[in-house]
């Protein structure tokens, strides 16, 4: 029974939150008049003794005592005696333990916010320094259009960006006391709940008890931000794979982040991008995870919801590691700009283009010139050159209306420079995208 039902190894990780909601407990039951202010004070002080315990690893957990909850408060008899038994009016268990995750999440929700903000500062960084380095932007991981190496890292800006905003949206709506609810029906003391909630910089009291202590979307909500995030690192971490292969060459990992092989010593692999890319195996796996848990349990508390910490503290632990990876990762690397740019030179990179030109200078309807650049393509694919090194009169005997000047569209910094759109890769507007993207994530 022991083993199954003890959660202490798990849950001795909320031992800081869980003092202080008890220290605002106490507090509230002492402002009300439920216990003396003397026996307040021995329960506070207690705590504080507790607190020092546990920060300087002298604190005994015991598998006995099952959870956190009651290692404290055991702890707490041990020192204040019979008092400390005082604590525990007007609350169970499960108030107890739904405030301290949602103190908890606040807390990682907040950690979680500064970590992706801090890979945003090295993505941009990078980004600023290479506003005019030419690569192949690819769909289909086929060779698509030229852009630059500051478009690219700039649009895992955005993502993460909004990774932020879930994180932020999920802390704002978790960010209501279920202390005070009791066991599910609330209490007949007369307890003062808006004022737990101020003390622990809750927004408000959560409006019923039984939905205080059986609530866990916001554990749902929490890991499904997480996914995304971890997903979206994964997304970084498998192009950051490509780009370092000897057949990409277009970065080169810092030493500090390569490892090699025990038996091949040319190799250098870049581990720590795989492993990210991995991450998400655990991450998502504790999401859904969660949502079997919770799908068909009655209400109110049961403990099948003590087993929501695993899958929350190894997404957060797993996540904060790779942000602190990819991050480091990402400011270490060296940009192989040659490399980038000579691969804009293959896979017809500007054949698109060409097309706009026939459509801008000559009037064409773009579907037609779509048809005419593909037989351009097949023509120099058919002589084993690129679109650059066909002739005027190669371009003319597939269409006459092509003149020099559309010889010139073909340059691949000439492309780039002439996506002047909004949010597109000329480096006019990427070096304004920089500019605002400091200021949309990296001030404040
Ligand atoms: N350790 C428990 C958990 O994590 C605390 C709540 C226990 N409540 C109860 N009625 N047994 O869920």
């Amino acid at each position: 029974m022991q083993a199954i039902n003890a959660s202490i190894d798990v849950d001795k990780r909320l031992a800081a939150v869980d003092i202080t909601a008890s220290d605002a407990h106490a507090r509230m039951l002492a402002a009300t008049k439920i216990i003396s202010q003397a026996d307040c004070d021995a329960i506070c002080n207690g705590l504080a003794t507790i607190r020092d315990e546990i920060d300087s690893g002298k604190f005994q957990f015991s598998h006995e005592l099952e959870d956190i909850h009651l290692n404290i408060e055991a702890r707490l008899a041990d020192l204040i005696g019979e008092v400390g038994g005082r604590l525990h009016t007007a609350r169970s268990r499960n108030d107890q333990i739904a405030t301290d995750l949602r103190l908890w999440l606040r807390g990682a929700c907040d950690g979680l916010d500064a970590a992706i903000a801090d890979l945003q500062a090295a993505l941009i960084s990078q980004a600023e320094a290479h506003t005019e380095t030419l690569m192949p932007g690819m769909t289909h991981l086929q060779i698509a259009q030229p852009i630059s190496f500051a478009h690219h890292l700039l649009a895992y800006v955005e993502a993460l960006g909004r990774d932020r905003g879930r994180f932020t949206d999920c802390r704002t709506r978790l960010n209501e006391s279920p202390l005070g609810s009791a066991a599910l029906a609330g209490t007949s003391f007369p307890i003062d709940r808006a004022m737990t909630a101020k003390a622990l910089g809750f927004d408000r009291p959560m409006a019923n008890a039984m939905d205080g202590v059986s609530a866990r979307d916001f554990v749902v909500e929490y890991l499904a931000a997480g996914a995304m995030c971890a997903t979206h690192l994964s997304r970084l971490a498998e192009e950051i794979v490509l780009w370092a292969s000897t057949q990409f060459g277009f970065i080169k990992l810092s030493d500090a982040f390569a490892t090699g092989s025990s038996i091949m010593p040319q190799k250098r692999n870049p581990d720590a991008a795989e492993l990210i890319r991995a991450k998400p195996g655990q991450i998502i796996a504790g999401l859904v995870g969660m949502l079997v848990v919770l799908k068909g349990l009655p209400m109110a508390y049961s403990k099948d919801m003590q087993e929501d910490k695993a899958p929350v503290f190894t997404a957060t632990d797993q996540l904060m590691l790779s942000l602190a990876v990819m991050a480091g990762m990402v400011r270490d690397m060296t940009v192989e700009a040659d490399s980038m740019a000579a691969a804009t030179k293959q896979g017809y990179a500007t054949a698109t283009d060409l097309a706009d030109w026939l459509v801008r200078e000559g009037g064409l309807p773009f579907r037609q010139a779509h048809h005419i650049i593909g037989q351009v393509v097949a023509l120099a694919d058919k002589q084993n050159k690129s679109l650059a090194e066909l002739t005027l009169a190669e371009l003319q005997s597939i269409h006459a209306g092509f003149s020099k000047q559309a010889l010139q569209v073909l340059d691949p910094a000439a492309s780039l420079a002439s996506k002047t759109s909004l949010g597109g890769t000329a480096p006019s507007q990427v070096k304004k995208a920089v500019a605002a993207a400091k200021k949309r994530f990296l001030t404040g």
